[in-house]
């Protein structure tokens, strides 16, 4: 079996998961003020996301990788190097139950589940309705992904606002969150000059 190693990225490398939810088609704001903010970035979607909810062209085109949102077989080359960073925009209610209670079963929901242990910062943009924000699972979520030092946006339904039009959906947050200092945290994450060394499996 041959394996390839990554194309190695020349700047931090920032893993933008997508996910399905209508303000994805947006997605190329946030890839493209990541580019100017100095990041390499590379798209993980849920396989859901994939669905006609984003232009996949355009983001490989902005970021100059495959979007990804399959795990690879053994022997292909791995096409992301390890996250500096990683952003989940647009964050759905789905993923962010699956990601808190640590299921993995979307390359999507595994990097973020892996993303904690790196002790990499996680900026998160969620975009679900209020109906579904309520729900008390989603609210233990968000309790334990914060406690787990994952930083979050401002909420955003996605709906309409009451004087017409659709709210923006402020993309830039999620790098002006990866800017901040970190978030406080209940344990102690592996860092930089951990014995952990990312060797991903995906
Ligand atoms: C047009 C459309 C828009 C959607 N927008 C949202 C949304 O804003 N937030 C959300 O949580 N789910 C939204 N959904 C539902 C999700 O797509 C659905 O829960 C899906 O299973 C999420 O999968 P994922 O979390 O793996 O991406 C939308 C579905 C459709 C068809």
């Amino acid at each position: 079996m041959t394996e390839q190693a990554p194309q190695p990225a020349e700047k931090p490398f920032l893993y933008v998961v997508v996910c399905a939810a209508g303000v994805a088609e947006g997605v190329g704001a946030l890839l493209t003020a990541a580019r100017e903010r100095g990041w390499e970035s590379g798209v993980i979607a849920t396989p859901a996301a994939l669905n006609g909810f984003f232009d996949v062209a355009a983001a490989e085109a902005l970021t100059g990788r495959p979007v990804r949102s399959a795990w690879r077989t053994p022997a292909d080359p791995r096409p992301f190097p390890p996250p500096d960073a990683v952003a989940v925009a647009p964050a759905t209610f789905n993923t962010i139950n699956k990601w808190s209670a640590g299921i993995a079963d979307t390359l999507a929901a595994a990097t973020l589940c892996e993303a904690h242990g790196l002790g990499v910062p996680i900026a998160v943009l969620p975009c679900v309705a209020d109906a579904l924000a309520v729900h008390p699972a989603y609210r233990d979520s968000l309790t334990r992904l914060r406690a787990m030092g994952v930083r979050f946006g401002d909420p955003h339904t996605g709906d309409p606002s009451p004087a017409g039009g659709r709210p923006g959906f402020a993309w830039e947050r999620a790098l002006d969150l990866l800017d901040a200092a970190p978030a406080d945290r209940d344990d102690t994450p592996p860092g930089p000059g951990s014995a952990i060394r990312y060797d991903p499996p995906t």
